[in-house]
């Protein structure tokens, strides 16, 4: 049987490192790309910056000179910053848009052509709810997982005769490490009234009760095995009523919602 071949960014922990297991587990010969590496053999690691071009570029050289093709790329690395918008450094929210959006489309490019050449592939994007429902104090992170819904939608309608297709996996509240590393701005709290930190440590304390990051993987694995990908997956039963929930309310009666919960 040919060995297909999967490529998972930010695959050293959390989300990617539990996408990068199913996907090993389903057969495919994985390749993880991070700045470091968890102690699971069975993936290839390959230590890649994905805010560093140069890096990204010589990742996938290097995964080309071990396989044909690439038949699936999972584009999960991220992180999160969060603050008001008015307070927050250019350093931090450059970041953001570095990793997340640019990150993701440097390894969307290096993968796309390789695809098209190869007959096809599909591409899923790791993104968020906060695409859809943007959390106040997290607008540069909602702003970047709405980039990634829209560059994966555009994407998958170019590519799609050649065979090539994206989806966006918009997830909630996800257990992981990414609590702990987010980024926080508690600047201007005086100004907000502690409107700031009461938003982001009740969003906080949702993400540490929410679901697995095994959870998600499952989900994916599910999803690759499927003949075609959606356009869009909301992951969890609870998460897709919100879905539906955002496809019939009216904006503005959304806005009030986000506003009286996080606002
Ligand atoms: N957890 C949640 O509640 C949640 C909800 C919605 C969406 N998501 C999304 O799910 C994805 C994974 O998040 P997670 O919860 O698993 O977070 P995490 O545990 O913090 O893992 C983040 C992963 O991204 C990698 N990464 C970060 N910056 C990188 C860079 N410059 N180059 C290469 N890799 C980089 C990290 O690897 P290294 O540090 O080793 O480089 C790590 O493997 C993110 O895109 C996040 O936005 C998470």
């Amino acid at each position: 049987m040919i060995e297909k071949c999967a490529v998972v960014t930010g695959a050293s922990k959390g989300i990617g490192l539990a996408i990068a297991k199913q996907l090993s587990v389903d057969g495919y010969r994985v390749f993880g790309l991070a700045r470091s590496s968890a102690a699971f053999p069975e993936i290839d690691w390959i230590c890649c910056d994905v805010t560093n071009r140069d890096s990204v570029v010589a990742a996938f050289e290097m995964i080309m000179e071990q396989v044909d093709r690439i038949d699936i790329l999972v584009i999960n690395a991220g992180m999160g910053i969060s603050g008001a918008v008015e307070f927050t450094p250019e350093a931090d929210y450059r970041r953001q848009f570095e990793v997340n959006v640019l990150g993701a489309i440097a390894c969307a490019q290096q993968a796309a052509g390789r695809m098209r050449e190869s007959g096809g592939g599909k591409i899923i994007f790791i993104s968020s709810l906060a695409a859809i429902f943007p959390l106040p104090f997290q607008s540069f992170y909602a702003a970047s997982k709405a980039s990634l819904n829209a560059f994966s939608d555009a994407l998958g309608i170019e590519m799609k005769s050649f065979g090539v297709e994206t989806c966006t996996v918009m997830l909630n509240d996800v257990k992981t490490e990414f609590t702990d590393n987010r980024v926080k701005t508690a600047m201007g709290d005086d100004v907000y009234q502690g409107r700031i930190a009461a938003s982001v440590s009740k969003m906080e304390r949702s993400e540490q009760s929410g679901m697995s990051a095994e959870q998600v993987a499952e989900t994916v694995g599910a999803l690759l095995a499927r003949r075609r990908l959606p356009a869009h997956k909301i992951v969890g039963i609870s998460n897709e009523l919100l879905g539906l929930l955002y496809r019939l309310l009216p904006t503005n009666c959304m806005l009030w919602i986000l506003a009286k919960i996080y606002g």
